[in-house]
């Protein structure tokens, strides 16, 4: 049989074919446009999230032989409010995981509901780009749209919701809208009165791996294939990327270099960091995971290679650059503000050290550098509550480049395995597609069949010492600039 995964990401949608074997058949990229309608805001339609997964399973499965397609399942971006009318029309644009407008809604979550408070309802403490700020956010300054919310929606729940008609959603995506009580994975009913929602406004919740329903008879027609493909509930893109890297049972670890930046960190456990600098949210393999996001990775240097320079060949600039561990141009990678473990929307990106004989190449070298070190932030936190992390998986765009790679591994000081499918969360989608449809009896019993590690970058202990000295360096930056951003 065969199982579809859409990985419904922040650029394009990516959807994958995979056999029962695990071998991929076919993958089908479809770009939509993204919105910035001010600064530090960021929208996406759903139409054309749909749109885009409609012409896409077309393409996909045009060579196949339809009635091998079971399941279908995802890995989408997290934490996006998607609203719906009684008349199942969307409100608004989606507002996005990387949207910083709600730093007053946030402030108030924080500081007047309180973070023990937040942290006993969901685990969790308010971040800018989490849901219900959001939903806090159009209540106070869109109240005709608020009034006529009858479903709240993350993205990934809205094509399974066109595809299926069942208004669902799933524990590790549900995690990300501070309204779901994470350990005992029901929606929080202190939250809902904190909020103004009421518990018909939010979708079922299921388990990453159960099935939801069938593909409507009018889509099975629009998209050509059968009634009878399953549609399985999901996760969130981090949880499918880890499902996908084979990132699941207690203690493993998986970095994710897309759009955004991810350290996650699975566990057989429940567990909340106590400062909650990590995000403590359920994972698709039926366990928890901590996990630290950056609000901007890969696309720091996708801006800086296609914006800045005006350059498409990434591989060539690389090139470039002679030496690791000499490099004296530190980059600060927020450009959307920060996350994890920063927690400042208005943190912004910033060049320092340059002199008169800094080089293209030396400002490039310190774009991935920055990238590299800012995860290490959160690595840190993570130790410091007694993880030792000795390895991890790596994905996403980023993780194609071999420098990054060699970047990572010893900026962390850990061994980075490879995996044989770099297609993280849409490979996690089919995977969870294939247990839903009960070709394997858990996920880890998937991943433990089809994730492969090909190849091991090794940390060197030169470079390593040398990128120690230079992370102390970069850990100083932010503090020292932190009360000019504010200001500007
Ligand atoms: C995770 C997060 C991002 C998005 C990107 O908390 O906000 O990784 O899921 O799609």
């Amino acid at each position: 049989m065969l199982y579809i995964g859409v990985d419904l990401g922040t650029s394009a949608v990516k959807l994958l074919l995979m056999a029962a074997d695990g071998s991929i058949r076919n993958v089908v990229s479809k770009e939509y446009p993204l919105y910035f309608p001010h600064p530090g805001w960021s929208e996406q339609k759903p139409e054309d999230w749909w749109d885009a997964v409609v012409d896409g399973l077309k393409e996909l499965t045009a060579g196949c032989g339809k009635e091998q397609v079971a399941g279908i399942s995802f890995g989408g971006q997290m934490h996006g409010l998607v609203l719906l009318d009684g008349k199942d029309e969307v409100i608004r644009p989606a507002i996005l995981w990387n949207d910083g407008r709600t730093t007053k809604e946030t402030d108030y979550l924080n500081r007047v509901i309180g973070k023990d408070k937040l942290s006993e309802y969901t685990a969790n403490i308010a971040f800018t780009g989490f849901t219900a700020p959001k939903i806090l956010w159009v209540k106070e300054n869109e109240p005709e749209n608020f009034a006529r919310i009858k479903k709240i929606m993350l993205p990934k729940d809205y094509i399974a919701y066109k595809l299926s008609g069942t208004f669902c959603t799933d524990v590790s995506d549900a995690s990300g809208m501070l309204l779901f009580d994470v350990e005992h994975k029901c929606w929080s009913e202190e939250m809902m009165g904190i909020c103004g929602v009421v518990r018909e406004q939010l979708a079922a919740i299921y388990e990453s791996a159960e099935v939801v329903g069938t593909l409507k008879p009018e889509v099975a027609a629009q998209v050509g294939l059968p009634e009878t493909v399953k549609v399985i509930a999901g996760a969130g893109d981090n949880a499918a990327a880890a499902v996908g890297t084979g990132t699941v049972g207690d203690g493993m670890c998986n970095i994710s270099l897309g759009t955004s930046g991810t350290i996650f960190i699975s566990s057989d456990r429940f567990g909340v960091d106590k400062n909650n600098a990590l995000h403590a949210f359920a994972h698709a393999d039926g366990h928890y995971h901590l996990m630290g996001c950056m609000l901007s990775a890969a696309s720091c240097n996708k801006w800086w290679m296609e914006d800045i320079i005006g350059t498409s060949d990434y591989g060539k600039e690389q090139e470039e650059i002679k030496e690791l561990g000499e490099n004296n141009v530190y980059f600060l990678p927020y450009l959307m503000g920060e996350r994890s473990p920063l927690n400042d929307p208005y943190a912004r990106g910033t060049f320092i050290g340059l002199t008169m004989d800094s080089t293209r190449a030396d400002m490039t070298q310190a774009v991935l550098e920055g990238v590299a070190f800012a995860i290490r932030d959160s690595f840190e936190v993570a130790r410091s509550l007694g993880i030792r992390i000795e390895r991890s998986k790596i994905c996403g765009g980023g993780a194609k480049s071999p420098l990054w790679r060699r970047i990572i591994a010893n900026v962390l000081n850990i061994k980075i395995d490879r995996i044989e499918s770099e297609e993280g969360p849409g490979y996690g989608g089919a995977m969870l597609a294939a247990v839903g449809c009960g070709e394997f009896p858990s996920v880890a019993e998937a991943a433990e069949k089809l994730v492969k590690i090909i190849d091991t970058i090794e940390p060197e202990p030169e470079l390593a010492a040398k990128y120690e000295e230079k992370y102390r360096k970069f850990a100083r930056i932010y503090p020292s600039v932190k009360e000019l951003f504010g200001q500007l």
